[in-house]
């Protein structure tokens, strides 16, 4: 019977132009909103978290969306660690799930995909009824390495290499429109801005459009019943519209064009179209959006965040500022530091697949198990005193941030070289980027992200 409905899905799918299979979905989420309160988003009021130490390990609830912008995740995660490494909560707004926090435990089944699955979702939650996007992130092998290998040009070495000039051009530019001496939003000014220019080079949007980009990301990854975020579904519905008709038409203009005699760029679309896998993965729309999607989300929230983070802990830790000034061939080894230090997707979600055993709790077959990254980093047990950012930490590129296995981030090395780019053009330019005020902090049991961070620059002598 499911297969019957997927087929005639797909076939619906095949003719029904994306925009408009959009607004169905859509509707179909509205109408399933008013019948069932199951898929009404939850509401999270914000109330005072306590310290992990002043309370019981059951009532430690690692999917409290507010557990980061509180700065409360690191006394809880530490308790987990330290007392119930592999720690079941009973109840959530996302039903029930594992914590798995230790580094060691979570680098086993990031490895292991025959017993832990990535598939229905990654995050803790799940998408709105309606948003059935299939993208390989949530995907296991066979089928996730045919899709992965399909796009995963778009950042192999040669075209990291062609883009380098481009990336460091448009850092550039950034960097010499900024005030100087003045107090201004650096989410806002620089990584947005940054990360927006990259994604649009990537998937070849057009460039002055590049903000729609993180509009799309922002609302997708923010949604509450997902994430724990504060995005609104019918505004998340109603900007896909007119985005995925784009998209589409970018996609018709790029073949045309690439038939006419035009040598394929390095872009999304022109490797879609120039591999069999994926050549007519405009017939599978809902697949050729997962794949859009996960490149504009898994390229958005991380870097920028990372180039938030990067500038935060460097305030927080004037003498690694000091040392980076003193010598700047640490930029690399710091890049790695700083994605450890903030470690900006918290967790990926898997599946057990079979019972099975992990660190003595007895999982059953179909438990939601979180991987709780920004735990892992934090691992005392791995790192150093690792709530410190230490820029010339000698295991800082054991960092698990990107995740392991065959999901291991595929946008690893963009993501580096764009932080390395950012950091030697900063320090080529300004003697100080000093932070203002205590940055404001996303609501998201996911996203380790920053809305706000006010700095002032002082220019080099
Ligand atoms: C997967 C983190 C930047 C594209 C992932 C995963 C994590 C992650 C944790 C899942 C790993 C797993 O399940 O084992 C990060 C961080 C970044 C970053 C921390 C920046 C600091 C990027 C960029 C892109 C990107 C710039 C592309 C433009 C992807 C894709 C996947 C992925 C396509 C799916 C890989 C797969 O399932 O095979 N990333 N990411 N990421 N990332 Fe990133």
């Amino acid at each position: 019977m499911i297969d019957v409905i997927g087929q005639v899905r797909s076939k619906v799918e095949q003719v029904v132009p994306i925009d408009l299979l959009v607004r169905g979905a859509h509707v179909y989420n509205r109408a399933r909103r008013v019948v069932d309160a199951r898929e009404r988003p939850p509401i999270f009021p914000e109330t005072r978290i306590p310290d992990g130490a002043e309370i019981s390990l059951a009532e430690i609830d690692t999917s409290n969306p507010f557990l980061y912008r509180q700065g409360q995740w690191l006394t809880h995660f530490k308790r987990l660690r330290d007392e119930s490494p592999v720690h079941f909560q009973k109840e959530s707004p996302f039903g029930p799930f594992w914590s798995v926090t230790r580094y060691e435990d979570i680098l086993a089944m990031d490895k292991n995909h025959h017993v832990f699955s990535a598939e229905p979702y990654i995050i803790i939650g799940k998408p709105p009824a309606g948003f059935d996007i299939k993208m390989f992130i949530a995907m296991d092998p066979p089928q996730h390495d045919v899709q992965r290998s399909a796009v995963q040009g778009v950042v192999a070495p040669k075209n990291l290499k062609q883009m380098e000039q481009l990336i460091r051009s448009r850092v550039q530019e950034v960097l010499d429109e900024l005030p100087v001496g003045e107090p201004f939003n650096w989410v806002d000014r620089v990584s947005i801005e940054l990360t927006g220019r990259m994604l649009a080079t990537l998937l070849d949007y057009p460039y002055d459009d590049r903000r729609e980009l993180t509009k799309i990301s922002d609302l997708t990854s923010g949604i509450p019943g997902a994430t724990g975020g504060t995005s609104d579904l019918d505004e998340t519905f109603s900007a896909a519209v007119p985005l995925l008709r784009k998209v589409m038409h970018l996609w018709d203009e790029k073949k045309a064009r690439i038939e006419a005699g035009e040598t394929p760029g390095f872009d999304l679309i022109s490797l879609m179209l120039s591999d069999e896998n994926t050549k007519n993965m405009n017939h599978r729309p809902m697949e050729f959006l997962g794949n859009w999607i996960l490149l504009v989300v898994g390229g958005n929230d991380t870097t920028r965040n990372s180039m938030s983070g990067g500038v935060y802990a460097l305030n927080k830790f004037p003498d690694e500022f000091a040392k980076l000034k003193a010598n700047p061939k640490l930029i690399p080894n710091m890049v790695s530091e700083i994605i450890r230090w903030q470690t900006p997707l918290a967790y990926m979600a898997r599946r057990a697949k079979e019972d099975t055993v992990l660190r003595g709790q007895q999982i059953k077959k179909g438990d939601k198990l979180i991987m709780w990254y920004a735990s892992a980093n934090r691992d005392e047990r791995h790192f150093e005193n690792p709530d410190q950012l230490v820029i010339d930490r000698p295991n800082a590129r054991n960092h698990i941030a990107f995740g392991f296995g065959v999901h291991r981030c595929m946008g690893n090395r963009l993501a580096e070289m764009q932080l390395r780019i950012l950091w030697e053009e900063l320090l080529d330019r300004f003697e100080d980027i000093e932070v203002l005020e205590e940055p404001e902090i996303v609501q998201s049991t996911f996203v380790r992200g920053y809305s706000k961070l006010m700095v002032k620059l002082t220019r080099k002598q």
